[in-house]
């Protein structure tokens, strides 16, 4: 587990912020309500991943659940009666949700969701959102959305189809049911799974292995995977060109092929 003491608060102390040897971490901390996201939790993580995102130091950026037992359970229905009640109060919610969210999908560092315990509805679309998902064995994934008479919207949805397929999205959408770890490796869910009491060593691993790797190599793969993603009408080939010609004549290109004949490590720079 990452050592909380030293964490910055954000929402009251509901979301938590720390940055260990280039590794940003944002824990989603409210594990009565098993991370359970109000509004003011989603604003938290907003400003969370800005001033991460605005942070040098940091080169990739983990999210988690305090408390053993859920990722993120969701939105927090407690507060649906009087911020969620009606389309009106709804479209008004979803903007200020969506605009945190939104900060993740544009997000120009890479991001890794840790996830042990219950990964739910808007828990789901943070961890969909996130460009890789490491898993404990005993976690569980579902959106309940059609059990709570909620449309889940295109973004969700969009992200959840591109991972699972059509099929699966919509075995999950129209049951609400809940999937285990082993099946959502299976059907791309997720990447890996780890055993409960590894997961955090072996997440902080891959993250480690991000950070000392080029970063202008990894932004480069970011921004052409997610060129790909989109439809071709959308696609900006210009982006992909341009940081191919920022990635080619960087410093850290040229440290890297010095590091590999002096048979050392590359110590890159992000430029
Ligand atoms: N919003 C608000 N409160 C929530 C919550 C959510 N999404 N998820 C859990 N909680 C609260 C519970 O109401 C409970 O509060 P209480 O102690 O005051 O009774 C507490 O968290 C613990 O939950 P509990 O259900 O007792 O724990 P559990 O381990 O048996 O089950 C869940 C955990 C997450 C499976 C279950 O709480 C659940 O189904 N939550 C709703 C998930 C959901 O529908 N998410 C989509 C929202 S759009």
């Amino acid at each position: 587990m990452p050592d909380l003491s030293q964490a910055t608060p954000y929402a009251d102390g509901k979301i938590l912020k720390q940055v260990t040897d280039g590794v940003g971490v944002i824990t989603f901390n409210n594990p009565d309500k098993r991370n359970a996201m109000s509004l003011e939790m989603w604003e938290g993580f907003g400003e969370a991943l800005t001033d991460l995102r605005d942070d040098e130091a940091v080169r990739v950026v983990i999210l988690r659940g305090a408390g053993g037992k859920a990722f993120v359970s969701g939105a927090d229905i407690s507060q649906f009666e009087k911020t969620r009640h009606n389309a009106a109060a709804s479209e008004e919610y979803s903007k200020r949700s969506a605009a945190q969210r939104a900060l993740l999908a544009d997000y120009p560092k890479p991001t890794i969701a840790c996830i042990q315990g219950f990964c739910l509805g808007g828990g789901m679309q943070v961890a969909m959102l996130a460009d890789i998902r490491i898993a404990a064995h005993d976690s569980q994934f579902g959106i309940p959305a059609a059990k709570l008479g909620i449309a889940y919207g295109y973004d969700g949805l969009k992200h959840l189809v591109s991972l699972v397929g059509p099929s699966w999205a919509r075995l999950l959408m129209y049951t609400g049911m809940r999937i285990d770890s082993t099946e959502a490796l299976r059907i791309g869910l997720v990447e890996r799974v780890i055993p409960d009491d590894q997961l955090w060593g072996e997440t902080m691993a891959i993250a480690m292995t991000i950070s000392q790797n080029a970063p202008l190599a990894i932004k480069a793969a970011k921004i052409t995977i997610a060129e790909v993603l989109k439809d071709e009408s959308a696609r900006d080939m210009g982006a992909i060109k341009a940081i191919g010609t920022a990635c080619m004549d960087s410093s850290d290109f040229r440290e890297g092929r010095q590091a590999f004949m002096d048979k050392r490590k590359p110590q890159f720079q992000g430029k």
